[in-house]
């Protein structure tokens, strides 16, 4: 098949082993940076051109779009899907996941367990707030942060107030959520494939910085999920509408608590630490779905 990985960064670990795990199942592979793809529209001839060619007859695309090129890298996969061109992930799931707060809205609709999650705008009531997810440390997020930029822990009420006041100020939209203290430091990153959990970490901070990401000093150790974790991952995935994703979860006193889900999570760590072929697992799963067709978003949000 023809195959094409959408990237920006043709030399980054996950799009290697996806175009090596492609390449040695004999299929034709390219990466194309999506930021240098340029599209044309006129009446029933959605084309696409890269290096001043058109992209054309192509099978499957992978797509990892950066979040800060979200809009216009979901743009270039909306460009494919008008060509009919099966996607490991649909550009509405994109968009989707890369909001914080749609994809909070959408998960509980789906009666997955979050922490408790206030979204608002200009209102005064910063008590009222706080008091609404437990009261101080509290939780606060940018609506469009990734790599645990824009995540901050306000310990006291007085901080928390002057995080979303300096929001208001800048006109960022964001949420104030319950503090799960009880495995702060540590998350949980699931990659799923197809409604199924491959491969799963367990990221934990080295120094005491609250947020387990790796972009943060974060480091991963092999876990082992329960069903119900796992119930939970493949439950999310399905929610937002992502066939290959990452679910980060944490481990609460509840249960396992979704924080959100990843449209390009990185395969990096799962593989090295699980040993694990995700690449190869994406691939068969993106060739076995394309010839069934594609399936159309039915999530409605
Ligand atoms: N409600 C919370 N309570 C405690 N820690 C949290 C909470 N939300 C996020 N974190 C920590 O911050 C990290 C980043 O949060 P996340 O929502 O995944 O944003 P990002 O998109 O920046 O990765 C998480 O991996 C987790 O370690
Ligand atoms: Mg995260």
């Amino acid at each position: 098949m023809n195959i094409v990985i959408l990237s920006n960064g043709s030399g980054n670990y996950s799009t290697k082993r996806i175009r090596n795990a492609a390449k040695e199942r004999g299929h034709n592979v390219r990466v194309i940076s999506y930021a240098k793809c340029y599209v044309t529209l006129e009446k029933n001839n959605p084309v696409i051109y890269y290096n001043g060619e058109e992209v054309k007859d192509v099978d499957i695309i992978i797509p990892r779009i950066a979040s800060s090129l979200t809009k216009y890298g979901s743009s270039i996969v909306r460009q494919f899907e008008m060509q009919n061109v099966f996607t490991t992930a649909s550009s509405i799931a994109i968009v989707r996941s890369r909001d914080k707060l749609r994809s909070m809205q959408i998960l509980s609709k789906a009666s997955i367990d979050i922490p408790k999650t206030v979204f608002a705008r200009e209102t005064d009531d910063f008590d009222g707030v706080i008091e609404q997810v437990g009261g101080a440390p509290v939780i606060i997020k940018v609506a469009r942060g990734t790599h645990g930029n824009g995540v901050v822990l306000a310990e006291t009420r007085k901080a928390a107030k002057a995080v979303m006041q300096a929001f208001y100020v800048e006109g960022v939209s964001f949420l104030v959520q319950e503090y799960i203290e009880e495995s702060a430091g540590t998350d949980i990153r699931a990659l799923v494939i197809n409604g199924k959990v491959v491969a799963s970490i367990m990221r934990q901070s080295l120094d005491d910085d609250f947020r387990a990401n790796t972009h943060q000093g974060g480091v991963g150790k092999s876990v082992k999920l329960s069903d119900e974790e796992k119930k939970t991952a493949q439950k999310a995935a399905k929610a937002i509408g992502l066939t290959v994703c990452g679910v980060d979860m944490m481990r609460s006193n509840r249960g396992p608590l979704v924080l959100e889900v990843n449209s390009s999570a990185s395969l990096k760590t799962p593989e090295l630490i699980t040993g694990f072929d995700v690449a190869g697992q994406i691939i068969d799963y993106a060739v076995q779905a394309a010839k069934a067709g594609r399936r159309k978003d039915k999530i409605g949000a």
